[in-house]
């Protein structure tokens, strides 16, 4: 499967940033999607685990799924969560994986950086790391990681086949990747794919469930599951745009041969 580029990476990156640095600043704002404790309590997270964090780690929380319900991370394991955000799946990951363990978390968006810092340094978590970088050109070392994460992110970014082949590269040989993302029912017009705004709002960049298993195998990756359709837009301001083009979330898992 060859997956094309319709949009400019750079713009629709500039566009990812604006948007999302609101996401991190004002989490009470009006976007097109749930976000915080609403969000983590209507994709099943496990409700202890998040009560215990502070508002201000799960507030800016905007994925589609849990990247965690696939495979449990075990204690010590490596982690690398694309497109932290402000670090709620990585405050998730890093209690999954205990002290011996270690997480993390690249962003390209300041104010989602920043904050997901200082909440870390408020938590006292010397096991999460933020660095600054874009999914296509990870900052992180070949074969560090057990296990790659990413909630509702590869979406935004345009060129897919360079995430995988990223993440692929920074996990070790029987590593896993494990990620939330929307996939669309139905094919999108040309002028939806050639949109930045609806990249932006979520539907542009999805795919098929069949491409992104495509993109998967393409990448290197085996033992491909799918799970089952999350309605992640109902009665948000985006659920218009995702009953029209019939998108809905799923949480893939997949293997890095050995
Ligand atoms: C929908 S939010 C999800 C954040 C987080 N995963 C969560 O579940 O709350 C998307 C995040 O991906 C980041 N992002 C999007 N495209 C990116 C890219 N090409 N490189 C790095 N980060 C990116 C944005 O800055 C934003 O923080």
């Amino acid at each position: 499967m060859h997956d094309t580029i319709s949009v400019d990476p750079e713009a629709l990156r500039a566009d990812v940033r604006d948007k999302y640095k609101d996401v991190a600043t004002n989490p009470q704002g009006d976007f097109h999607f749930h976000t915080g404790r609403p969000l983590a309590a209507l994709l099943g997270y496990d409700r202890a685990v998040v009560d215990a964090l502070p508002d201000r780690a799960v507030e800016s929380f905007a994925g589609v799924g849990n990247p965690h319900s696939v495979r449990p991370l075990a204690a010590g394991e490596r982690v690398v969560d694309l497109g932290s955000g402000a670090g709620f799946d990585c405050f998730i990951a890093a209690q999954a994986v205990g002290t011996a363990g270690a997480v993390v978390g690249v962003d390209m968006t300041p104010e989602m950086l920043a904050k997901s810092r200082e909440t870390a340094a408020e938590l006292g978590l010397d096991n999460v790391e933020f660095r600054e970088g874009i999914l296509e050109e990870l900052p992180v070392e070949d074969g560090w990681a057990d296990a790659v994460i990413s909630n509702g992110v590869i979406n935004l970014v345009a060129d897919k086949a360079a995430v995988f082949a990223q993440a692929y590269r920074v996990l070790r040989p029987g590593g896993a990747i494990q990620f939330a993302d929307i996939a669309n029912g139905k094919p999108l017009p040309e002028q939806a794919v050639c949109s930045i705004d609806l990249w932006t709002g979520c539907v542009g960049g999805g795919k098929p469930v069949g491409d992104w298993c495509g993109l998967l195998e393409n990448a290197g990756f085996s033992d491909i599951s799918v799970g089952p359709a999350i309605d992640a837009f109902g009665g948000s301001g985006g659920e218009k745009n995702a009953r029209a083009f019939d998108v809905s979330a799923h949480v893939f898992l997949a293997t890095k041969p050995e």
